[in-house]
């Protein structure tokens, strides 16, 4: 063997071993560049071979390019391998276990206030009432003057409005759903409206922002006996008691003719106040038969349609049916009221299981 011969030979043997040795991808590029870059033990070899003579170099020549290319083969071959173990590693690291539980050790729970929406919507459902819902930003014909609540209308005074810079305003009832939904759609109509409202309130029974549901029913030979069945009803199923009295108090809203405020009679046991039985009256809700005028204002001839609407608050009912003293605990994000007061996200109201099952 030439002295070129075994310099190239102990060169191939040292540097397969270092390709060999190369545990990770990085280590590998280093022995690469030593072998192979521009700088690299293999190229430099290769650079002498301009300046020999003919004859020696058509002898080292191929010596020193069988070199390099079986350099290249085995960097590409360990390449591959360490690619391999790479993405199996990776594949371990990232592995995701879908077989976890689907009730998490600490589950998080749904608002007071999110569940008596969905109750309520499941009892209104059951008697055929469909789901509306209008923006919370409104403009003044919607909240007020389509209500019969002209600008200078004194009832205006009583609604606190937030208003915006460029004349709208904070829905101050969740009632423009009515004329949202009147002027959109031709009766028979059979709508719930639940959502946020806002007043510029604040104490322990009043938070700026709170909740309503608005009821809306527009068709021929509508009356108060209709409304009374509906609330009593729903009176009945949302707090589960087979035997309630309400009692309607003559009262006065703008949109509708005759109003009414409606009580719910309870009494007090060891100092929990319960609903049903008559010591006790406690308001939960506004209604009456829909103004002749807030039919005409949407298009609706009062002559051959007739409505009744009741607006009610949500958070109210939520406190009554599960025992919160303080409306305000209900938005300040507390993760141990919620834990305490919240309910499962899995387990839906249904009125076939009983509501609260
Ligand atoms: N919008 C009224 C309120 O916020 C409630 C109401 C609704 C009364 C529908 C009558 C009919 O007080």
């Amino acid at each position: 063997m030439t002295d070129a011969a075994s310099a190239a030979e102990a060169l191939r043997l040292r540097l397969s071993a270092a390709i060999a040795a190369a545990r990770t991808l990085e280590e590998l590029e280093a022995v690469r560049v030593r072998a192979l870059g521009r700088a690299g033990e293999v190229t430099a070899l290769l650079k002498t071979l301009g300046a020999l003579a003919p004859d020696e170099r058509r002898v080292r020549a191929p010596v020193y390019q069988r070199l390099r290319d079986e350099l290249t083969s085995a960097l590409e071959a360990r390449k591959a391998v360490l690619e391999r173990e790479a993405l199996a590693r990776r594949l371990v690291a990232e592995r995701e276990d879908l077989s976890l539980p689907a009730e998490p050790p600490r589950p998080g729970t749904l608002h007071p206030v999110t569940r008596v929406v969905e109750e309520l919507l499941e009892i209104f459902a059951d008697l055929g009432f469909a789901m509306a819902e209008g923006p919370e930003i409104e403009d003044d014909w919607h909240n007020f003057t389509a209500l019969n609540i002209p600008p200078e209308h004194p009832a205006r005074a009583m609604h606190d409005t937030f208003y915006l810079t460029d004349g709208r305003l904070l829905r101050t009832h969740t009632s423009p759903v009515q004329i949202r939904t009147m002027t959109a759609t031709a009766p028979p109509i059979r709508i719930v409206a639940p959502g946020r409202v806002y007043r510029a309130d604040s104490d322990a029974t009043h938070t700026p922002m709170f909740h309503q549901v608005e009821g809306l029913v527009v068709d021929r030979d509508v009356h108060l006996g209709h409304l009374r069945w509906t609330l009593e009803t729903f009176v009945k199923a949302f707090f589960e008691v087979e035997a309630v009295t309400l009692r309607f108090r003559p009262s006065f809203f703008p949109f509708t003719e005759p109003s009414v405020e409606v009580d719910v009679g309870c009494r007090r046991e060891g100092g929990r106040l319960v609903i049903g039985g008559e010591g006790q009256w406690l308001e939960i809700l506004g209604a009456g038969m829909v103004h002749p005028r807030v039919l005409a204002n949407c298009g609706i001839d009062p002559e051959r349609w007739q409505g009744f609407a009741f607006g009610c608050g949500i958070d109210r009912l939520a406190m009554l049916k599960y025992g919160m003293t303080d409306l305000r605990a209900f938005f300040d994000a507390d993760l141990r009221w919620l834990a305490h007061f919240g309910f499962s996200a899995l387990r839906a109201p249904s009125l076939a299981l009983g509501l609260s099952a």
